[in-house]
This record gives C-alpha cells, sequence and structure tokens, in this order.
C-alpha cells in the first residue's frame, strides 16, 4: 500500500513526547522524514531512535519555539538532512488553567509567547523555504478552547483563538503560492500536559462533561488528523479548521 507522505520533509515542535511523539511516529510510518524538536532533548532523541528502529529517517533538533535564531538553525539542519520541509506541525504549547483576575503577567506572557509567538516564528521562518520548495503543508494545533469559552483558562484560551485566525490570515496569504495552512482543535486528549487534571476524578468529570463521546482521546486519534491534513489527501483543505473533540463544541 503506497505511503501518504512518502517522499515529504516534516518538521514537528513539541514532538518529544504527547501530541506531538504521536505525530512524529504517524508520520514517519506514512514516508516522511522528519525533524523532531523540542524542548526536552533526551525524551526527543528517544523519537528519533523509535522511528529510526521502524525504518523510518528522523533528525534530532533543539528547539525552543520562542527563539527566532534557533528556528532558523532547525530549518537549516532539515534541509540540510533532507534537502526541503513540506510540512511544519506547529505543535509545542502549554497549559494553564487560571482566571484572567489571577493570571500574573508573566504568566500571561509565556503562555502567548510559548503558544502564539512559538506559531508565528515558525509560519514567519519556514514560509520562505516553501516558497521556494514551490509548496507546503502547515498545521497549527489550537484547542476546542480556541473555539469556544471555558472556565478559568484566560491567557490559553487568548492564544489558541489567535491561533486559529492567525492560521486563517496566513492561509488567505500563501494559496497563490501552493502553501495550505490548517489549524487542529483537540478536545481532551490524554498526555502528559492533561495527566494531573484527569488523574482527580471531580476534575476529570467537570472536563469530560459535554464530551458526547464520554472519554478523552488517546493522541494517536489526534495525529491521524494532522497527517490528514498534511497528506495529499486534503489537497483542497486550506484555512479550516478540524476539530477532534470527540463532540464538545457540537451542542
Ligand atoms: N492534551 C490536550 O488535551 C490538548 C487539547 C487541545 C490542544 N492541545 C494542544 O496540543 C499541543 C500538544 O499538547 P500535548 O497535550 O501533547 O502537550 P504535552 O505537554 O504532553 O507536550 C508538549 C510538548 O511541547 C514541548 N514544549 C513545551 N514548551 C516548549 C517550547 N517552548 N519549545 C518547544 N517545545 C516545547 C514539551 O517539552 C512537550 O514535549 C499543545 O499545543 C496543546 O496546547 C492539547
Amino acid at each position: 500500500m503506497a505511503q501518504r507522505l512518502e517522499n515529504k520533509v516534516a518538521l514537528i515542535t513539541g514532538a518529544a513526547m504527547g501530541m506531538g511523539r504521536q505525530h512524529a511516529l504517524h508520520m514517519a510510518r506514512e514516508g516522511a522524514a522528519v525533524v523532531v524538536s523540542d524542548v526536552a532533548d533526551d525524551a526527543g532523541r528517544e523519537v528519533v531512535e523509535e522511528i529510526g528502529q521502524s525504518g523510518g529517517r528522523a533528525i534530532y533538533c533543539h528547539l525552543d519555539v520562542v527563539d527566532e535564531a534557533q528556528w532558523g538553525q532547525v530549518i537549516d539542519a532539515g534541509r540540510q538532512a533532507f534537502g526541503r520541509i513540506d510540512i511544519l506541525v506547529n505543535n509545542a504549547g502549554v497549559l494553564l488553567f487560571k482566571a484572567i483576575q489571577d493570571t500574573e503577567t508573566v504568566e500571561w506572557e509565556r503562555v502567548l509567547d510559548i503558544n502564539l509567538k512559538g506559531v508565528f516564528l515558525g509560519c514567519k521562518l519556514i514560509l520562505p523555504a516553501m516558497r521556494e520548495a514551490g509548496g507546503g503543508a502547515i498545521i497549527n494545533v489550537s484547542s476546542i478552547y480556541g473555539l469556544v469559552g471555558a472556565p478559568g483558562a484566560a491567557a490559553y484560551q487568548a492564544s489558541k483563538g489567535a491561533v486559529r485566525l492567525l492560521t486563517k490570515s496566513t492561509a488567505v496569504d500563501y494559496a497563490p503560492f501552493g502553501i495550505r495552512v490548517n489549524s487542529v482543535h483537540p478536545g481532551v486528549i490524554d498526555t502528559p500536559m492533561t495527566r494531573e487534571v484527569l488523574a482527580d476524578e471531580q476534575m476529570q468529570q467537570q472536563i469530560l462533561q459535554g464530551t458526547l463521546l464520554g472519554r478523552p482521546a488517546q493522541p494517536e486519534e489526534v495525529a491521524r488528523a494532522v497527517v490528514f491534513l498534511a497528506s495529499d489527501e486534503a489537497s483542497y483543505m486550506t484555512g479550516s479548521e478540524l476539530v477532534v473533540d470527540g463532540g464538545y463544541t457540537t451542542v
């Protein structure tokens, strides 16, 4: 059976654990060469090892998404290793459960820096390389919290809502160059980010209230959607928001 990302090169941020790790493993399985990037270097290198052991191709690069110079170095390293970059998954993110009056300015800045400025820098710096290559696909990871309101997550919601429209703005400007830009909106996913919340029964009940399917998702259930958006199967999709939320935003 043909692999869906044959001959493609993907750069994924926050790929050492959680959903990013699954994006990397799934993309490699579908034939992509993968640039695994993260700030958690040991865990990131393990992902590269795992891909190698299954016969895939990957390199690891340290990348703090708020650091513009590092973005440049990682894109160069990816192009040097694999020739070009066709796919960027802006996945790295941090969660903060705090209402606006409890949010310190430094906390606000950290969440907005990683979740929004990181996406801005990734798009800005990859676009010239994609234009040169004649096209590409960018997937920006937002959230259900980028679509609807929820209690006590002011900075997180502001960052994820902004990612949704930054995606559409970039899609408009770069469609003429064959670059598709879409956002993904996961619901409650079982990853290191949510482990603490999901371990608390009361919190779990609260957070799963409204999820029609009544359970958190496994990260691979989102990875399959991300692979789809990255592949030519999504050739007519740009500026769209793919919701993977077990029905959370339906009612
Ligand atoms: N887990 C959920 O329920 C859920 C729901 C909706 C959206 N999301 C979003 O999905 C994405 C992945 O979430 P996850 O649950 O896998 O999180 P996670 O915490 O399990 O993993 C996040 C990864 O990002 C890395 N990271 C953190 N700061 C970074 C930085 N400055 N530069 C580079 N890497 C950095 C971490 O080291 C980690 O490997 C995030 O953008 C998150 O906001 C998560």
